[in-house]
């Protein structure tokens, strides 16, 4: 997630969106007829896969829960890693969400971890032991718990580098990102590298595109065919792992009540992308706070992502979640609201928080930490209840 950023573009939008709605709206419509062809399942052997609505883990079919941390790939203590990892596998989190990206625009001298460096248009990916070789312990550490991972390949956002960093180094701005030639054979080439390095090892959940990609005005078309080409590539690389966007789940017709998440206005069409053939579950998201709509916005929206996934025949991951205040009141309601729903598969709260050798791990303000009352009542109980 990214909060600041997302309060600012809601205050460009508002104008974007009552102009371009109605079209944008009528064009999702028309596609989402390519959603009904029948959905094969992808469940094989040991494979994380899907059944009907579920998803399946070890050849079995349940509902899961897991998190999200963006910060243990950077980590440079195994043993940190190791311990955060046995403690989310003593609670039960079977699922878990990582950065599979950090992009940086100039070497980083103070030995802070990095997977590529992207400057002066040239791109080189860092496989040393300030880069992907930290990535390597996260998978290790995952696959001797059996804890699955979503690896994630780019940040619509700054942190950690994302779109930015390849447009500093190659031009063009943040829409033109996804259909740039160069800038997407850079960041192919980056995919690459890291579905080869991982593509055998038991612990991948699925691959996923970027971190909440956005095209802001853009037709949705653009993220479309971006989504479709780069699922495509990722299934020519590796046809046996799961893939899916890392999108918010805005563009939404069905159990729209007209709020800024449910319109096209960020170049997103959750039903039209779903239907993509190499795209295996849906994914979204859920920040009232941060939306500009109120806490009690929440119900409808998984209900909403519940329908159109139960439509498409695939199951909805609700891949992150949060509100900085009462988080048991509220977040409890969704997960209640997520179980009872058919069409939602698992859920990962944002985000896992603990204490390793270098103290707290980082407060947006979203965190759970173990140990606390919220983490019991969210992920204690939540794992008991599901
Ligand atoms: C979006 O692009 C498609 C072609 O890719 C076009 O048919 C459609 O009219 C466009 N929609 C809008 C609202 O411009
Ligand atoms: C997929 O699995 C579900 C649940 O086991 C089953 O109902 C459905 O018939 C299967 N679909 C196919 C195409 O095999
Ligand atoms: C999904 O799993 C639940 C139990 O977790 C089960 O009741 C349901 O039948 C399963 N659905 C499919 C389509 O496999
Ligand atoms: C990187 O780009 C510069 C031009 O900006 C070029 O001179 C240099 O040879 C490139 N380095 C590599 C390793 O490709
Ligand atoms: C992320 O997406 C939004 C909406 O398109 C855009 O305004 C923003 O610039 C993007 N972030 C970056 C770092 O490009
Ligand atoms: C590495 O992490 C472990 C476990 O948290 C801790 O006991 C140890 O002191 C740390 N090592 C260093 C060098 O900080």
């Amino acid at each position: 997630m990214k909060v600041f950023d997302i309060l600012l573009s809601i205050a460009c939008l508002v104008a974007q969106v009552a102009a371009s709605h109605l079209n944008l709206h009528r064009f999702g419509k028309l596609q989402n007829a390519q959603a009904h062809s029948i959905r094969r399942n992808t469940t094989s052997g040991d494979v994380p896969g899907t059944q009907g609505l579920n998803f399946t883990i070890d050849g079995q079919a349940d509902y899961f829960a897991g998190t999200n941390s963006y910060w243990i790939g950077y980590l440079t203590n195994n043993s940190d890693v190791d311990l955060a990892l046995d403690h989310l596998h003593a609670s039960g989190l079977r699922i878990l969400r990582i950065w599979g990206f950090s992009d940086v625009n100039s070497k980083p001298t103070d030995g802070k971890v990095y997977f590529q460096l992207l400057q002066n248009g040239n791109a080189t990916i860092n496989t040393g032991s300030d880069g992907l070789q930290r990535l390597d312990h996260v998978v290790g550490a995952a696959e001797r718990r059996g804890i699955k991972l979503i690896i994630n390949f780019v940040n619509n956002w700054s942190d950690f580098g994302g779109i930015n960093a390849y447009t500093t180094a190659f031009g063009g701005t943040s829409t033109s990102w996804y259909t740039s030639p160069t800038i997407q054979d850079v960041y192919r080439k980056y995919i690459k590298a890291v579905v080869s390095r991982y593509s055998q090892s038991p612990a991948i959940f699925a691959w996923e595109l970027a971190n909440e990609p956005r095209c802001n005005g853009c037709n949705t078309s653009v993220i479309y065919n971006w989504a479709a080409s780069t699922s495509a590539y990722i299934k020519s690389l590796d046809s046996k792992h799961m893939v899916a966007i890392g999108d918010e789940g805005f563009g939404l017709d069905i159990g729209s009540d007209g709020s800024y998440p449910f319109t096209y206005a960020e170049g997103l069409d959750f039903a039209k992308n779903l239907a993509i053939d190499t795209i295996d579950f849906g994914t979204f998201h859920l920040y009232p706070s941060t939306w500009g709509v109120s806490n009690s916005f929440g119900n409808g929206w998984i209900t909403a992502h519940a329908k159109a996934c139960a439509a498409a025949q695939k199951p909805c991951l609700m891949e992150e979640y949060g509100v900085d205040t009462d988080k048991c009141t509220i977040e409890s309601q969704w997960q209640q609201t997520v179980l009872g729903t058919k069409g939602i598969g698992a859920d990962l709260f944002w985000q896992y928080g603990d204490k390793l050798s270098t103290g707290n791990t980082p407060n947006d303000d979203f965190t759970i930490y173990r140990g606390t009352d919220d983490y019991k009542c969210l992920v204690t109980d939540h794992v008991a209840n599901k």
